[in-house]
Protein backbone atom coordinates (compact mmCIF):
# COMPACT_ATOMS: atom_id res chain seq x y z
CA UNK A 1 0.00 0.00 0.00
CA UNK A 2 1.47 3.59 -0.49
CA UNK A 3 2.18 5.82 2.31
CA UNK A 4 1.13 8.84 0.40
CA UNK A 5 -3.01 9.06 0.97
CA UNK A 6 -5.27 6.73 -1.44
CA UNK A 7 -7.33 10.28 -3.12
CA UNK A 8 -3.75 12.08 -3.56
CA UNK A 9 -3.30 10.78 -7.13
CA UNK A 10 -6.18 8.84 -8.63
CA UNK A 11 -6.19 6.97 -11.98
CA UNK A 12 -9.98 7.33 -13.17
CA UNK A 13 -11.49 5.09 -15.64
CA UNK A 14 -14.91 5.98 -17.62
CA UNK A 15 -16.39 2.68 -20.11
CA UNK A 16 -20.21 2.99 -19.25
CA UNK A 17 -21.10 3.57 -22.76
CA UNK A 18 -19.80 4.76 -25.71
CA UNK A 19 -16.97 6.41 -24.78
CA UNK A 20 -13.23 5.27 -23.28
CA UNK A 21 -12.22 7.55 -20.53
CA UNK A 22 -9.44 7.52 -18.80
CA UNK A 23 -7.92 10.04 -16.50
CA UNK A 24 -5.01 11.43 -14.07
CA UNK A 25 -6.30 13.66 -11.01
CA UNK A 26 -4.25 15.25 -8.52
CA UNK A 27 -5.57 16.26 -4.73
CA UNK A 28 -8.85 15.83 -5.97
CA UNK A 29 -8.80 18.68 -8.24
CA UNK A 30 -6.33 18.89 -10.68
CA UNK A 31 -6.38 17.05 -14.24
CA UNK A 32 -3.03 16.15 -14.85
CA UNK A 33 -4.33 14.03 -17.78
CA UNK A 34 -7.30 13.21 -19.43
CA UNK A 35 -8.09 11.10 -22.38
CA UNK A 36 -11.64 10.71 -24.50
CA UNK A 37 -11.87 8.39 -27.26
CA UNK A 38 -15.10 8.67 -28.95
CA UNK A 39 -16.01 5.48 -30.67
CA UNK A 40 -16.84 6.72 -34.20
CA UNK A 41 -18.07 2.61 -35.42
CA UNK A 42 -21.15 3.19 -34.26
CA UNK A 43 -22.38 5.80 -36.73
CA UNK A 44 -22.25 3.11 -39.22
CA UNK A 45 -24.82 1.63 -37.58
CA UNK A 46 -26.99 5.03 -36.47
CA UNK A 47 -26.82 4.10 -32.90
CA UNK A 48 -24.74 2.72 -30.46
CA UNK A 49 -24.22 -1.35 -30.99
CA UNK A 50 -23.62 -2.94 -26.82
CA UNK A 51 -21.23 -5.84 -28.55
CA UNK A 52 -19.18 -3.03 -30.51
CA UNK A 53 -19.09 -0.88 -27.73
CA UNK A 54 -17.23 -3.69 -25.23
CA UNK A 55 -14.84 -4.38 -27.88
CA UNK A 56 -14.00 -1.21 -28.24
CA UNK A 57 -13.22 -0.50 -24.99
CA UNK A 58 -11.11 -3.89 -24.14
CA UNK A 59 -9.14 -2.74 -27.12
CA UNK A 60 -8.72 0.93 -26.29
CA UNK A 61 -8.54 0.65 -22.26
CA UNK A 62 -4.68 -0.78 -21.81
CA UNK A 63 -3.45 1.52 -24.05
CA UNK A 64 -5.18 4.35 -22.90
CA UNK A 65 -4.07 3.79 -19.36
CA UNK A 66 -0.62 3.79 -20.54
CA UNK A 67 -1.32 6.93 -22.29
CA UNK A 68 -2.66 9.03 -19.84
CA UNK A 69 0.29 7.64 -17.35
CA UNK A 70 2.50 8.82 -20.05
CA UNK A 71 0.62 12.21 -20.14
CA UNK A 72 0.80 12.70 -16.46
CA UNK A 73 4.28 12.31 -16.27
CA UNK A 74 3.89 9.56 -13.59
CA UNK A 75 4.71 5.51 -13.66
CA UNK A 76 2.16 2.68 -12.29
CA UNK A 77 3.80 2.98 -9.14
CA UNK A 78 2.75 6.41 -8.48
CA UNK A 79 -1.03 6.09 -8.66
CA UNK A 80 -2.48 5.84 -5.23
CA UNK A 81 -6.23 4.81 -6.39
CA UNK A 82 -8.12 3.87 -8.88
CA UNK A 83 -11.84 4.87 -9.56
CA UNK A 84 -14.04 3.41 -12.23
CA UNK A 85 -17.81 3.55 -13.30
CA UNK A 86 -19.45 0.56 -11.65
CA UNK A 87 -23.17 1.88 -12.80
CA UNK A 88 -25.24 2.63 -14.43
CA UNK A 89 -24.65 1.89 -18.07
CA UNK A 90 -24.26 -0.94 -20.76
CA UNK A 91 -23.43 -3.75 -18.80
CA UNK A 92 -21.06 -5.30 -21.12
CA UNK A 93 -19.00 -2.40 -21.54
CA UNK A 94 -19.29 -1.33 -17.87
CA UNK A 95 -17.78 -4.60 -16.78
CA UNK A 96 -14.85 -4.36 -18.68
CA UNK A 97 -13.51 -0.95 -17.06
CA UNK A 98 -14.29 -2.90 -13.50
CA UNK A 99 -12.80 -6.01 -14.64
CA UNK A 100 -9.46 -3.86 -15.84
CA UNK A 101 -9.33 -1.44 -12.74
CA UNK A 102 -9.78 -4.37 -9.99
CA UNK A 103 -6.70 -6.32 -12.10
CA UNK A 104 -4.93 -3.25 -12.10
CA UNK A 105 -5.43 -2.23 -8.60
CA UNK A 106 -4.39 -5.49 -7.37
CA UNK A 107 -1.37 -5.80 -8.98
CA UNK A 108 -0.59 -2.39 -8.13
CA UNK A 109 -1.58 -3.03 -4.26
CA UNK A 110 -3.86 -0.10 -4.17
CA UNK A 111 -7.39 0.53 -3.24
CA UNK A 112 -10.04 0.84 -6.02
CA UNK A 113 -13.54 2.15 -5.68
CA UNK A 114 -16.54 2.23 -7.48
CA UNK A 115 -17.97 5.28 -8.77
CA UNK A 116 -22.21 5.71 -9.61
CA UNK A 117 -21.66 7.89 -13.90
CA UNK A 118 -24.68 9.98 -12.78
CA UNK A 119 -23.16 10.89 -9.74
CA UNK A 120 -20.04 12.06 -11.16
CA UNK A 121 -22.01 13.94 -13.86
CA UNK A 122 -23.87 15.82 -10.82
CA UNK A 123 -20.36 17.24 -10.07
CA UNK A 124 -18.78 17.27 -13.17
CA UNK A 125 -18.77 21.21 -13.13
CA UNK A 126 -16.76 20.96 -9.96
CA UNK A 127 -13.83 20.48 -12.16
CA UNK A 128 -13.76 23.50 -13.60
CA UNK A 129 -16.01 25.90 -10.97
CA UNK A 130 -14.82 24.26 -8.01
CA UNK A 131 -17.43 23.31 -5.52
CA UNK A 132 -21.13 25.08 -5.36
CA UNK A 133 -22.75 26.73 -3.32
CA UNK A 134 -24.98 24.35 -1.21
CA UNK A 135 -27.88 23.37 -2.10
CA UNK A 136 -27.68 23.09 -5.33
CA UNK A 137 -29.57 22.22 -8.56
CA UNK A 138 -27.81 19.66 -11.00
CA UNK A 139 -29.59 18.87 -14.37
CA UNK A 140 -28.03 16.13 -16.37
CA UNK A 141 -29.31 15.72 -19.74
CA UNK A 142 -27.60 13.29 -22.18
CA UNK A 143 -28.53 10.23 -24.33
CA UNK A 144 -29.42 8.26 -21.64
CA UNK A 145 -30.78 9.84 -18.86
CA UNK A 146 -32.78 13.17 -18.05
CA UNK A 147 -32.68 14.41 -14.30
CA UNK A 148 -33.01 17.41 -12.02
CA UNK A 149 -31.19 16.58 -8.55
CA UNK A 150 -30.70 18.69 -5.65
CA UNK A 151 -26.85 18.74 -4.05
CA UNK A 152 -27.75 18.85 -0.64
CA UNK A 153 -24.09 18.52 -0.35
CA UNK A 154 -21.54 15.97 -1.72
CA UNK A 155 -23.20 12.97 -1.46
CA UNK A 156 -26.40 14.08 -0.36
CA UNK A 157 -29.00 14.07 -2.95
CA UNK A 158 -32.68 14.41 -3.37
CA UNK A 159 -34.29 13.41 -6.78
CA UNK A 160 -36.54 16.35 -8.35
CA UNK A 161 -37.50 14.97 -11.57
CA UNK A 162 -36.75 12.81 -14.18
CA UNK A 163 -37.87 11.81 -17.71
CA UNK A 164 -41.04 9.74 -17.66
CA UNK A 165 -39.86 8.13 -21.44
CA UNK A 166 -37.35 9.16 -23.97
CA UNK A 167 -34.18 11.04 -22.27
CA UNK A 168 -33.42 14.56 -24.34
CA UNK A 169 -30.57 13.48 -26.12
CA UNK A 170 -31.99 9.95 -26.75
CA UNK A 171 -35.29 12.74 -28.50
CA UNK A 172 -32.66 14.32 -30.55
CA UNK A 173 -31.06 11.17 -31.82
CA UNK A 174 -34.41 10.17 -32.45
CA UNK A 175 -35.43 13.36 -34.65
CA UNK A 176 -32.40 13.21 -36.50
CA UNK A 177 -32.64 9.73 -37.51
CA UNK A 178 -36.12 10.50 -38.55
CA UNK A 179 -34.70 13.19 -40.39
CA UNK A 180 -32.64 11.12 -42.40
CA UNK A 181 -29.19 12.46 -40.12
CA UNK A 182 -26.54 10.75 -38.92
CA UNK A 183 -25.66 9.82 -35.60
CA UNK A 184 -25.73 11.21 -32.51
CA UNK A 185 -28.26 13.53 -33.58
CA UNK A 186 -27.60 15.98 -30.85
CA UNK A 187 -24.57 18.12 -32.23
CA UNK A 188 -25.83 18.17 -36.07
CA UNK A 189 -29.66 19.35 -35.41
CA UNK A 190 -27.91 22.25 -32.95
CA UNK A 191 -25.89 23.54 -35.66
CA UNK A 192 -29.13 22.83 -38.43
CA UNK A 193 -31.46 24.82 -35.88
CA UNK A 194 -29.50 28.03 -36.28
CA UNK A 195 -30.72 28.55 -39.45
CA UNK A 196 -34.08 27.72 -38.91
CA UNK A 197 -37.34 29.62 -37.48
CA UNK A 198 -38.40 28.16 -34.10
CA UNK A 199 -41.78 29.00 -34.78
CA UNK A 200 -42.05 27.34 -38.18
CA UNK A 201 -43.78 24.39 -35.84
CA UNK A 202 -45.93 24.30 -32.98
CA UNK A 203 -44.25 21.51 -31.16
CA UNK A 204 -45.72 20.79 -27.93
CA UNK A 205 -43.55 21.54 -24.71
CA UNK A 206 -44.30 18.46 -22.97
CA UNK A 207 -44.63 18.73 -19.34
CA UNK A 208 -44.19 22.80 -18.98
CA UNK A 209 -47.96 23.16 -17.91
CA UNK A 210 -48.03 20.47 -15.12
CA UNK A 211 -46.63 20.64 -11.54
CA UNK A 212 -43.27 18.87 -10.96
CA UNK A 213 -39.72 18.77 -12.52
CA UNK A 214 -40.18 15.15 -14.47
CA UNK A 215 -40.39 15.38 -18.43
CA UNK A 216 -41.71 13.41 -21.01
CA UNK A 217 -40.10 13.78 -24.53
CA UNK A 218 -41.33 10.79 -27.00
CA UNK A 219 -45.09 13.05 -27.80
CA UNK A 220 -42.41 15.25 -28.97
CA UNK A 221 -40.98 12.82 -30.86
CA UNK A 222 -44.15 11.93 -32.42
CA UNK A 223 -45.16 15.77 -32.71
CA UNK A 224 -42.43 15.37 -35.59
CA UNK A 225 -43.14 12.32 -37.22
CA UNK A 226 -46.88 13.82 -38.07
CA UNK A 227 -45.47 16.85 -39.08
CA UNK A 228 -43.10 15.13 -41.49
CA UNK A 229 -45.35 12.60 -42.98
CA UNK A 230 -46.85 14.81 -45.96
CA UNK A 231 -43.84 15.17 -46.76
CA UNK A 232 -43.32 11.50 -47.05
CA UNK A 233 -39.43 9.83 -46.30
CA UNK A 234 -36.28 12.13 -46.15
CA UNK A 235 -34.28 13.48 -48.05
CA UNK A 236 -36.18 16.33 -47.52
CA UNK A 237 -35.21 20.07 -48.49
CA UNK A 238 -32.82 21.87 -46.42
CA UNK A 239 -34.90 24.62 -45.78
CA UNK A 240 -37.64 21.97 -43.72
CA UNK A 241 -35.21 20.16 -42.13
CA UNK A 242 -33.77 23.66 -40.83
CA UNK A 243 -37.28 24.75 -39.62
CA UNK A 244 -37.61 20.97 -37.49
CA UNK A 245 -34.61 21.67 -36.19
CA UNK A 246 -35.32 25.00 -34.78
CA UNK A 247 -38.91 24.43 -33.73
CA UNK A 248 -37.88 21.05 -31.89
CA UNK A 249 -35.09 22.14 -30.42
CA UNK A 250 -36.98 25.49 -29.38
CA UNK A 251 -39.42 22.94 -27.92
CA UNK A 252 -36.71 20.72 -26.03
CA UNK A 253 -35.05 24.20 -24.42
CA UNK A 254 -37.86 25.73 -23.29
CA UNK A 255 -38.90 22.93 -21.73
CA UNK A 256 -35.70 22.03 -19.88
CA UNK A 257 -34.99 25.71 -18.68
CA UNK A 258 -39.08 25.66 -17.37
CA UNK A 259 -38.07 22.66 -14.96
CA UNK A 260 -34.55 23.42 -14.21
CA UNK A 261 -36.16 27.13 -13.16
CA UNK A 262 -39.00 25.62 -11.01
CA UNK A 263 -36.37 23.12 -9.39
CA UNK A 264 -34.01 26.17 -8.40
CA UNK A 265 -37.12 27.69 -6.66
CA UNK A 266 -38.42 24.65 -5.29
CA UNK A 267 -35.34 24.37 -3.68
CA UNK A 268 -34.02 27.98 -2.96
CA UNK A 269 -30.61 27.04 -5.06
CA UNK A 270 -28.65 29.69 -6.10
CA UNK A 271 -26.21 27.19 -8.17
CA UNK A 272 -27.35 25.49 -11.48
CA UNK A 273 -24.32 22.69 -12.57
CA UNK A 274 -25.17 20.72 -15.89
CA UNK A 275 -23.89 17.61 -16.95
CA UNK A 276 -24.52 15.19 -19.96
CA UNK A 277 -24.08 15.38 -23.59
CA UNK A 278 -27.00 17.71 -24.07
CA UNK A 279 -25.34 20.39 -21.60
CA UNK A 280 -23.20 21.34 -24.93
CA UNK A 281 -25.65 22.25 -26.63
CA UNK A 282 -26.03 26.07 -27.66
CA UNK A 283 -29.39 27.39 -27.53
CA UNK A 284 -29.86 25.37 -23.81
CA UNK A 285 -26.92 27.38 -23.42
CA UNK A 286 -27.38 30.66 -23.94
CA UNK A 287 -31.04 30.41 -22.27
CA UNK A 288 -29.97 29.30 -19.06
CA UNK A 289 -27.42 31.86 -18.96
CA UNK A 290 -30.39 34.79 -19.35
CA UNK A 291 -32.71 32.77 -17.05
CA UNK A 292 -30.10 32.58 -14.71
CA UNK A 293 -28.42 36.07 -14.54
CA UNK A 294 -32.36 37.19 -14.50
CA UNK A 295 -32.31 35.34 -10.83
CA UNK A 296 -28.92 35.31 -9.64
CA UNK A 297 -28.01 32.57 -9.67
CA UNK A 298 -24.58 31.13 -10.41
CA UNK A 299 -24.78 28.96 -14.19
CA UNK A 300 -22.01 26.44 -13.98
CA UNK A 301 -21.81 24.61 -17.40
CA UNK A 302 -18.65 22.53 -18.12
CA UNK A 303 -16.80 22.88 -20.98
CA UNK A 304 -17.76 20.13 -23.88
CA UNK A 305 -15.43 17.27 -23.35
CA UNK A 306 -16.37 17.27 -19.43
CA UNK A 307 -20.51 17.45 -19.98
CA UNK A 308 -20.10 14.26 -21.96
CA UNK A 309 -18.68 11.17 -20.83
CA UNK A 310 -15.68 11.21 -19.11
CA UNK A 311 -12.85 10.09 -16.96
CA UNK A 312 -12.21 13.07 -15.38
CA UNK A 313 -15.71 13.11 -13.50
CA UNK A 314 -15.12 9.65 -12.41
CA UNK A 315 -11.68 10.55 -10.93
CA UNK A 316 -13.22 13.37 -9.16
CA UNK A 317 -16.21 11.53 -7.38
CA UNK A 318 -13.76 8.48 -6.83
CA UNK A 319 -10.95 10.78 -4.57
CA UNK A 320 -13.95 12.69 -2.67
CA UNK A 321 -14.61 9.09 -1.60
CA UNK A 322 -11.54 7.74 -0.71
CA UNK A 323 -11.19 10.70 1.34
CA UNK A 324 -14.04 9.67 3.51
CA UNK A 325 -12.14 6.39 3.71
CA UNK A 326 -14.42 4.65 1.27
CA UNK A 327 -13.43 1.83 -0.59
CA UNK A 328 -14.77 -0.76 -3.15
CA UNK A 329 -14.03 -4.92 -1.99
CA UNK A 330 -13.08 -7.92 -4.50
CA UNK A 331 -17.28 -8.18 -4.85
CA UNK A 332 -17.73 -4.50 -6.86
CA UNK A 333 -19.40 -5.60 -9.85
CA UNK A 334 -20.96 -3.45 -12.55
CA UNK A 335 -24.43 -2.69 -12.76
CA UNK A 336 -26.85 -1.92 -15.28
CA UNK A 337 -29.87 0.32 -13.96
CA UNK A 338 -30.01 3.00 -11.66
CA UNK A 339 -31.69 1.85 -9.55
CA UNK A 340 -28.91 -1.23 -9.20
CA UNK A 341 -26.77 1.16 -9.13
CA UNK A 342 -27.25 1.76 -5.40
CA UNK A 343 -26.68 5.54 -5.41
CA UNK A 344 -30.06 7.04 -3.27
CA UNK A 345 -31.15 9.72 -4.48
CA UNK A 346 -33.87 10.38 -1.99
O1 LIG B 1 -23.36 12.37 -22.08
P1 LIG B 1 -23.24 11.78 -23.44
O2 LIG B 1 -21.97 12.02 -24.21
O3 LIG B 1 -23.45 10.24 -23.42
C1 LIG B 1 -24.48 9.62 -22.72
O4 LIG B 1 -25.58 9.53 -23.29
O5 LIG B 1 -24.23 9.21 -21.56
O6 LIG B 1 -24.49 12.35 -24.27
C2 LIG B 1 -24.70 12.00 -25.60
C3 LIG B 1 -25.99 12.64 -26.03
C4 LIG B 1 -26.45 12.21 -27.42
O7 LIG B 1 -27.81 11.90 -27.35
C5 LIG B 1 -26.19 13.44 -28.27
O8 LIG B 1 -27.08 13.55 -29.36
C6 LIG B 1 -26.40 14.56 -27.27
O9 LIG B 1 -25.84 14.07 -26.06
N1 LIG B 1 -25.72 15.80 -27.66
C7 LIG B 1 -26.37 16.96 -27.95
C8 LIG B 1 -25.39 17.89 -28.33
N2 LIG B 1 -24.16 17.28 -28.25
C9 LIG B 1 -24.40 15.99 -27.83
N3 LIG B 1 -27.68 17.26 -27.92
C10 LIG B 1 -28.03 18.50 -28.28
N4 LIG B 1 -27.15 19.45 -28.68
C11 LIG B 1 -25.83 19.19 -28.71
N5 LIG B 1 -24.97 20.13 -29.10
ZN1 LIG C 1 -23.19 10.11 -19.17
Amino acid sequence: MSARAPEALVLGIETSCDDTSVAVLQDGVTLRSHLIAAQDVHKLYGGIVPELASRAHLELLPRMVEGALAEAGVTPADITAIAVTNAPGLVGSLVVGVAFAKAYGAALGIPVIGVNHIEAHLHSATLEHGEPPYPSVALIVSGGHTELVEVRAFGEYHWLGATLDDAAGEAYDKVAKRLGLGFPGGPILDKLAASGRADAFAFPRPMLDKPGCDFSFSGLKTAVGTALKPHGLPPYPDSLVADIAASFQAAVVETLVGKSMRALAKVGAKALSLGGGVACNRALRAALAAECERRGVALRIPSPRLCADNAGMIALVGARRLARGERSGADLDAAASLEASGLNLG
